[in-house]
């Protein structure tokens, strides 16, 4: 079972939760339900992935109670400005079948649109209305985040960017921890290109656990909440078993040494596309 972090608003957030990126929207339901029933407390899914209905119906046939399962959705790049963003959560909401979510971002900033500012105010006038428990953003870099605190002066309660073993993104994370703003990692696992570094491999070795099992441990110790992906049940199972060992000061360093500003996926200063 995962343990919780406080976010800025007063609301906890599950620290390891699961990611529906690119499962297939047949079998999104079925995943769903299963990992929340298997212990998971936090799902993340986004209007893009194509999979909403499917997340919402998840959580009802895990059959856990609605304030027991942690729902995030994310507001599309195409959806960016004020009125576009409020009408894309009702839809979002619409296909979950939900009346709120607990986690609700903007996914990239799309600094060449500059709507960024305008999304992040119709998320706060969301809160307001009880769409959305918690908000936050995606991809922000320092900058941005910057601009919506000064300019709104609501602080997102998570910032959700690409951190794994190859991009650590400590200037970032140091931002994040000076605000109060929760750093989630997407693509944990960095597309498997730390299963066979030295540091990760002795860290399995010592603990008997997986090389993800460890970088996804390492994730939560440097405090982090973390939202792996699996489409198989062994998979999620195994991401799951990550709170009954702890790495040492030596491991946590030798993998932080392991940081090469290397990203899987775009810059966010460069992310525009529709
Ligand atoms: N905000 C954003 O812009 C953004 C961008 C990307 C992702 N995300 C979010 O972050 C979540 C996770 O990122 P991700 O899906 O890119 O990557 P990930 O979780 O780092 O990796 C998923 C890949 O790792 C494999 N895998 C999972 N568990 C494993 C294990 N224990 N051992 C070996 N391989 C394992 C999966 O294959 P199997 O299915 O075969 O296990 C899959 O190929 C996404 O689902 C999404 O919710 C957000």
């Amino acid at each position: 079972m995962t343990t919780m972090l406080s976010l800025n608003d007063g609301h906890q957030i599950p620290q390891l939760g699961f990611g529906l990126w690119q499962v297939p929207a047949a079998s999104t339901a079925e995943t769903t339900a299963s990992a929340l029933r298997m212990g998971y407390r936090l799902v993340d899914g986004a209007a893009i992935y194509g999979n909403e209905e499917g997340q919402g119906e998840g959580v009802r046939q895990s059959g856990l109670p609605r304030d027991q399962v942690f729902v995030t959705t994310k507001v599309w790049n195409s959806e960016q400005g004020f009125d576009r963003a409020l009408l894309a959560t009702e839809a979002s909401l619409k296909r979950l079948g939900l009346d709120h979510v607990d986690l609700l971002l903007i996914h990239w900033p799309c600094p060449a649109k500059d709507l960024y500012l305008d999304t992040w105010r119709a998320l706060i006038r969301l809160r307001e209305d009880g769409r959305a428990l918690s908000i936050g953003v995606s991809n922000f870099q320092e900058p941005h985040l910057q601009r919506i605190i000064g300019e709104t002066g609501v602080t997102p309660v998570v910032n959700q960017v690409e951190i794994n073993p190859r991009l650590q993104q400590p200037t970032l994370r140091a931002f994040h921890d000076q605000h109060g703003i929760v750093t989630q990692s997407w693509t944990p696992l960095g597309q498997g290109r730390s299963f066979d570094a030295a540091p990760v491999r002795a860290a399995a070795l010592r603990s008997g656990k997986s090389p993800a099992q460890v970088i996804l441990r390492w994730h939560i110790q440097i405090g982090a909440s973390v939202i792996p992906r699996s489409t198989r049940e062994a998979g999620l199972r195994e991401n799951l078993d990550i709170f009954d060992f702890t790495l040492n000061d030596a491991e946590m360093a030798a993998i932080a040494a392991l940081d090469e500003g290397a990203r899987c996926g775009p810059d966010p200063a460069q992310f525009n596309m529709a």
